[in-house]
């Protein structure tokens, strides 16, 4: 059969197949990276929220303890949201004029929860427990950062699938005193420490990577 295409057709053939498989492996690698990236995991965004309230203020500034608000996080699934009366215990009496806190006076009249915009929502077929990570020595500090300096609260970390496991692979090095667990500015324990307490606590290592963990 007579040739029909030049013998340079083979070079333009394969330089095109493997210039498409370039692409294609840029164009997957784009997409990986953009999953991870902080744009699409909210990292660091501040939200818009009905009331400037600042973690700042009330926690550094007035000492508040994170439990005063998140009243349940130390047994519950949820670290619970603060009912608008818990924050008119104080403002009541102090800026009670103040236009920043008018939302927070309407909702009581009202009767109605301030609708705050959450920060951190994992998907739902995902399983998470405050409870169990506050009694085994798991510092907010380890999953939410320094809110203590977040006049708005953001997003800290991923809270993507592997950051979760790389924490569950081996807790002992990110684990804390029990005193200092609400102490946003305590230090981890030493490595041999925190081996001690993952006995302690039978933190059961060898299964905490299964699925079923966080995914019932
Ligand atoms: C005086 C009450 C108060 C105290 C004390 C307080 N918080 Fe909050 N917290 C709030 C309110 C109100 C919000 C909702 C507004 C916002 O997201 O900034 C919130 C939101 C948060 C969020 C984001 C929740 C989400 O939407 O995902 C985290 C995380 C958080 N608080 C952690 C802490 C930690 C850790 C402490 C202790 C160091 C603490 N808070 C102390 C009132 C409080
Ligand atoms: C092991 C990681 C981890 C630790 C430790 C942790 N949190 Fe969270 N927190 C999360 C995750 C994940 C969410 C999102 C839960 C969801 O979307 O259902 C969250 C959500 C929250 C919320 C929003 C309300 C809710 O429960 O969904 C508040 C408030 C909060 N955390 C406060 C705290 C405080 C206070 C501490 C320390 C006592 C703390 N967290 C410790 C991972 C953690
Ligand atoms: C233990 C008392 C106390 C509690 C509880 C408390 N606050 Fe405050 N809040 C204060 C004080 C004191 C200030 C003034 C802080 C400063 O300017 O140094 C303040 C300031 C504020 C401001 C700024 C006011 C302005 O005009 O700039 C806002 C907004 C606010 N608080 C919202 C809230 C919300 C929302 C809650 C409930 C989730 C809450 N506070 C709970 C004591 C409290
Ligand atoms: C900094 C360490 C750390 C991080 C980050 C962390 N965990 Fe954990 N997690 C632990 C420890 C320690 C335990 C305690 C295990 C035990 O003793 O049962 C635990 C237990 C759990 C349990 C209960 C396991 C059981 O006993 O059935 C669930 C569910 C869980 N984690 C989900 C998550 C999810 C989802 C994330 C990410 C959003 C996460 N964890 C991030 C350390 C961590
Ligand atoms: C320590 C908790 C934890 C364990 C253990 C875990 N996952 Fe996940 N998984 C998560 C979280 C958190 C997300 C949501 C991530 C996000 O929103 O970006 C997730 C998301 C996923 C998704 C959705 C796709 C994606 O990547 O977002 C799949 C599929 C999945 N997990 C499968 C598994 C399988 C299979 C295992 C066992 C080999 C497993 N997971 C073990 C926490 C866990």
């Amino acid at each position: 059969m007579a040739q029909i295409f030049h013998r340079s057709a083979n070079a333009i053939a394969r330089a095109s197949i493997y210039g498409f498989a370039f692409i294609v492996a840029g164009a997957l690698l784009t997409g990986y990276l953009l999953a991870r990236s902080p744009y699409r995991t909210a990292e660091e965004v501040i939200r818009d929220q009905p009331v400037a309230f600042s973690h700042e203020h009330h926690v550094s500034g007035l000492g508040i303890d994170c439990r005063y608000c998140h009243t349940t996080v130390e047994y519950a699934a949820s670290a619970g949201m603060p009912p608008t009366y818990t924050c008119m215990s104080c403002h009541s009496q102090i800026w009670n004029q103040s236009p920043a806190l008018a939302e927070v006076r309407q909702s009581l009249e009202q009767g109605r929860p301030i609708a705050w915009t959450r920060v951190h929502d994992t998907p739902d077929f995902v399983y998470f427990h405050h409870g169990i990570h506050v009694q085994k020595g798991v510092g907010c500090v380890e999953c939410h950062g320094r809110v203590d300096k977040m006049p708005l609260a953001w997003k800290a970390e991923s809270m993507t699938m592997e950051w979760c496991l790389d924490c569950h692979r081996n807790p002992a090095p990110r684990l804390r005193k029990q005193e200092d667990i609400f102490n946003l500015a305590s230090p981890r324990l030493s490595e041999s420490e925190g081996q001690q307490l993952v006995q302690a606590h039978n933190i059961p290592v060898d299964r905490l990577m299964n699925c079923s963990v966080c995914h019932r």
